[in-house]
């Protein structure tokens, strides 16, 4: 949530600080766009210069374009989802203190605003926004007014502040140096040669420098040309090792798509097989990335709980049924937001699996640090490279699923299913696999997924051709069973946010026991119908559950295995996907309901990539 960027290198002003800083808002946008704006230091003058808009970025560089802003050396920028005060021109970040010298931005929330806003009032300062932020700014001017330098007087502000934080800013009197902090709340430094960046993560920057380093709790970072300072909450120096960003560039760019998400939904295979790729050591056993889990506790835990929101809880909800079956160790899963807050039973016996694409989703992290407090183990798969859930579990897989731009997650969902049945994997080789067999033959399963999710590609002609007829439609449902159902709740997920148009995913058992009152004449209700190889029974059912919507009018929408002839009667429209072992199947079943959404929200001309109200990283409660 917010996006943002500094730079400082240019030893003379020139126009490579604003190109930098609007090009690293075009990469964050995803974070939030409801406002951007940017601030430059360095032409000369006592007096930051300024843009903000109100709305996307594209309405800030055209406010650029008609009235171009000053040669720098250094910039912030900004690009917001608003929390505090409505998405306007002047609640837009950055914003100005101590008469125009300081100009600061933010991400997150802080919690203490109103009565820092009192006692600010109180001496005297009016404010122009409804922004929390504009508290931080008038008190950097305090202390920076009181003769603190720049970094010092940021650490101040710090201690002042409850909350959730990233904060950058900027002092017309010194174009050189660009200071942040952060508690909370993400912040990545960019090393280059003979400039440096910060961002919100390293998408900001990763077209310039593929060199990293993290910033820790509550630590300061002041940034020159050619130095790099980190300093903790007391000010004392922080050595950090800079690590190697491994996204590729390129990634991040939409590569001739209409859109990131439809990249995202084509990288699916790509994505699949990397997070497969290297996973095993010497004697075949899974490797964790980073961190280390003594071998003996997990050998010796009795229960996982997977804690993730939204997409990423589906992720859980789909491994979850392997990671029982291959380990049968119990497996809960659990909304990150509600676990920590109804008195989990969890113990040094537990293993916490924290699911999350941008390992910066506050409620995650909230349950993260709670499931450690009670003594459990925590392992983290995770997407973004030395996020916050990547550094602070006890060891992470990270799904290497590459920059997810698109705010609705597509291709982080399958690598999450596929990490979290590599660790399924891991735990039953470790615990002693009784089927030793087995597991050579689910990971030539599982490498033959990438080349079954291009066939889905392959041949969703007929998927998106339904989509762009059904643009008029209020309300779809989604069923499923067993492995179906979490990909029917995605399903319903994917259509929500993409095209705003309700929908609601169920299990398929649970139809007759309320939700089927909602079907009426032409209702349209997918189906997930299971392979009719192995649980005969289950595709039976289902195909009952297809009966009963279809006798009340419902239209039916069955993706169904290759073959099934049988479904086939049962549909009023089927799309069909590869066989692949049942526990595998989400892998596939998932990619026509993510191109079912993708397609319906461009038919009603909406914006796939950047929804309305939504922002990719969730970093406030
Ligand atoms: C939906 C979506 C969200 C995220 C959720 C968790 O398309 O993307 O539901 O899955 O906000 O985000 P991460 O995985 O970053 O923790």
């Amino acid at each position: 949530m917010c996006g943002i960027v500094g730079y400082v290198g240019s030893a003379e002003p020139s126009d490579r600080a604003q190109g930098v800083i609007m090009g690293g808002l075009a990469r964050l946008e995803y974070r939030g766009y409801d406002s951007a704006g940017i601030a430059l230091v360095g032409s000369g003058g006592d007096r930051v210069a300024v843009a903000k808009k109100a709305g996307k970025l594209e309405r800030l560089a055209k406010a650029i374009a008609e009235q171009p802003l000053p040669a720098a050396t250094a910039a912030i920028g900004h690009t917001r989802w608003a929390t505090h005060g409505a998405p306007t021109d002047v609640n837009a970040h950055p914003h100005l203190a101590a008469g125009g010298r300081l100009a600061i931005i933010h991400n997150g929330i802080i919690e203490n605003h109103g009565a820092l806003r009192d006692e600010l009032a109180a001496t005297g300062i009016d404010f122009l926004s409804d922004t929390d932020t504009e508290v931080a700014g008038h008190l950097l001017a305090s202390f920076v007014m009181g003769g603190m330098g720049l970094a010092d007087a940021m650490r101040a502000v710090a201690g002042r502040l409850e909350g959730a934080f990233t904060l950058l800013a900027v002092d017309a009197l010194d174009p050189r140096t660009v200071v942040g902090a952060r508690r909370n709340s993400p912040l990545v430094v960019g090393l280059g040669d003979g400039e440096n960046f910060l961002g919100s993560d390293v998408v900001a920057f990763i077209e310039h420098t593929r060199s990293a380093l993290e910033l820790g709790q509550d630590e300061v970072v002041e940034i020159t040309p050619d130095s790099v300072i980190v300093t903790d909450a007391k000010g004392a120096v922080v050595e950090r090792e800079p690590y190697a960003i491994d996204w590729d560039a390129a990634a991040a760019e939409k590569g001739g798509f209409a859109s990131f998400m439809d990249k995202e939904i084509h990288d699916q295979p790509a994505a699949v097989a990397d997070t497969l790729r290297g996973r095993l050591d010497a004697q075949g056993r899974l490797k964790l990335d980073e961190g280390v889990v003594d071998e003996y506790v997990l050998k010796s835990i009795d229960k996982i709980i997977v804690i993730a929101c939204g997409t990423a809880s589906y992720a859980g909800l789909a491994a979850r049924y392997a990671i029982e079956h291959w380990t049968r160790i119990p497996v809960e899963v659990e909304l990150a937001h509600e676990f920590r807050y109804r008195d989990p039973i969890v113990s040094v016996k537990t293993l916490v699996v924290a699911i999350s694409q941008s390992g910066e989703t506050m409620d995650t992290i909230m349950a993260v640090r709670h499931a450690q407090q009670q003594g459990a183990t925590v392992i983290g798969i995770v997407n973004a490279q030395g996020s916050t859930i990547a550094r602070e579990a006890d060891a992470v897989l990270y799904t290497r699923a590459g920059p997810e731009i698109a705010v609705a997650s597509t291709k982080a969902f399958v690598s999450q299913i596929t990490a979290g049945f590599l660790l399924g994997i891991y735990l039953a080789e470790l615990r002693g696999n009784k089927f030793p067999d087995e597991i050579d033959a689910l990971l030539s399963e599982l490498d033959a997924i990438p080349a079954k999710i291009q066939r889905v590609l392959d041949t969703a002609a007929p998927i998106r051709e339904v989509a762009a007829s059904m643009a008029n439609e209020r309300t779809v449902l989604f069923l499923g069973r067993h492995v179906g159902f979490p990909i029917a709740l995605e399903g319903a997920l994917k259509l929500k946010e993409l095209a705003y148009i309700h929908a609601e995913g169920f299990a398929a058992g649970e139809l007759k026991h309320g939700p089927i009152a909602l079907v009426e004449q032409d209702q349209p209700v997918f189906v997930i119908v299971p392979s009719p190889r192995g649980r005969e029974s289950l595709h039976s059912k289902v195909l009952s559950n297809v009966q009963e919507v279809r006798a009340r009018g419902a239209r039916t929408l069955v993706i169904a295995e290759e073959g099934d002839t049988v479904a086939a009667q049962h549909a009023d429209e089927i799309f069909y996907v590869p066989a692949a072992p049942v526990l595998m199947t989400p892998l596939l079943c998932v990619v026509p309901l993510q191109i079912f959404a993708l397609e319906l929200a461009a038919a009603k001309g909406y914006d796939v990539d950047q929804p309305r109200n939504l922002a990719k990283s969730v970093t406030v409660e």
